[in-house]
């Protein structure tokens, strides 16, 4: 079974073949009859230990629009309550044979940890600070529409670098496509390997947005920092808060991105995240065609042009 766990599961080939893919899929989505038969008797299950608006709704949404039967697993209100593990919750899942299993749950190598234990396609929607593939695709295909291609492109990726598997996907992915990735954050918020991934790091907003295509903010996730350093609200909007002085660094038609949750006033000033600049909204329209590129791509045996991989 083809499973897409990271980034690194996909050659450059791979991602432009799945967003061509996708900017068919935006195609179907935006007619009035949005219904494809291509995954017609397939079951799809949505397993999430963690909570999503964006990422369960559209992976609801691209199965349903490509036909399959779609279940999603409530957690809270499941076995998990009584201490049913990962495994045998999965295990017991897999019993009712789905042919693709959509995981995001809070630990960093949980889907790649269930791919090899059932017998069907796995998606990783989010594996604790590690990846979130999906994310960086559709990330990737709001820019390729916007700005005809992704190569050569100057991205800055601002703020919660060290919580953020959003960041790490889009790393991968930005490189691997010949974009150059800037890495904006307090030395705080950096994992310690980040010069190793290719990107530049840089200090404030001002030097790090300086000419910049595409500015992606990232949410400052306050529930994932334990005690050590929690930064003032105030204090870092002040200096690495998204608002109309900072972005003028950037080229003057940079595309504001955020994945989403916003934290209004944190990470971003609502007047930038409304924006003419912003496509946050876009952001989450392709959510839904990327996600159904790659459940057609793991699962359509007709379509599997490019070597069996997503
Ligand atoms: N961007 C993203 O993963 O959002 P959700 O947590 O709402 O799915």
């Amino acid at each position: 079974h083809r499973h897409l766990l990271g980034i690194r599961d996909l050659s450059p080939i791979d991602v432009e073949l799945l967003l061509d893919r996708a900017d068919a899929a935006v195609a179907v989505s935006r007619q009035s009859e949005k219904k494809k038969t291509t995954l017609r008797g397939r079951t799809q299950i949505n397993l999430f230990y963690e909570a999503s608006t964006r990422t369960q709704s559209s992976f609801e949404l691209a199965g349903k629009r490509l036909g399959a039967d779609v279940m999603n697993m409530s957690v809270a209100s499941s076995s998990v309550k009584k201490g049913e593990t990962l495994i045998d919750t999965a295990m017991t899942l897999n019993a009712m044979h789905p042919d693709i299993l959509i995981i995001r749950h809070a630990s960093a190598g949980a889907a790649a940890l269930l791919a090899q234990k059932v017998g069907c396609s796995v998606v990783n929607a989010g594996d604790g600070a590690h990846e979130h593939p999906t994310q960086a695709l559709l990330d990737a295909l709001t820019i390729r529409r916007e700005k005809g291609r992704l190569a050569g492109l100057t991205v800055a990726i601002c703020g919660d670098i060290l919580h953020s598997r959003v960041a790490r996907s889009n790393i991968l992915l930005l490189n691997a496509m010949g974009a150059r990735v800037r890495a904006v954050a307090p030395s705080t918020l950096l994992p310690s390997g980040i010069a190793q991934m290719g990107v530049e790091v840089f200090p404030t907003m001002a030097e790090g947005l300086k000419d910049a295509d595409v500015v992606m903010m990232l949410r400052l996730q306050r529930e994932r920092m334990e005690g050590s350093f929690v930064p003032s609200i105030r204090e870092y909007f002040r200096y690495f808060g998204l608002d109309a002085e900072k972005l003028k660094a950037a080229k003057p038609n940079a595309l504001v991105m955020h994945p989403g949750p916003m934290n209004r006033g944190v990470e971003i000033a609502s007047e930038i995240a409304d924006g003419p600049q912003s496509v946050i909204q876009e952001q989450v329209e392709m959510g839904v065609a990327v996600r159904m590129a790659v459940m057609e791509a793991l699962l359509d045996p007709r379509r599997n042009q490019d070597g069996g991989r997503a």
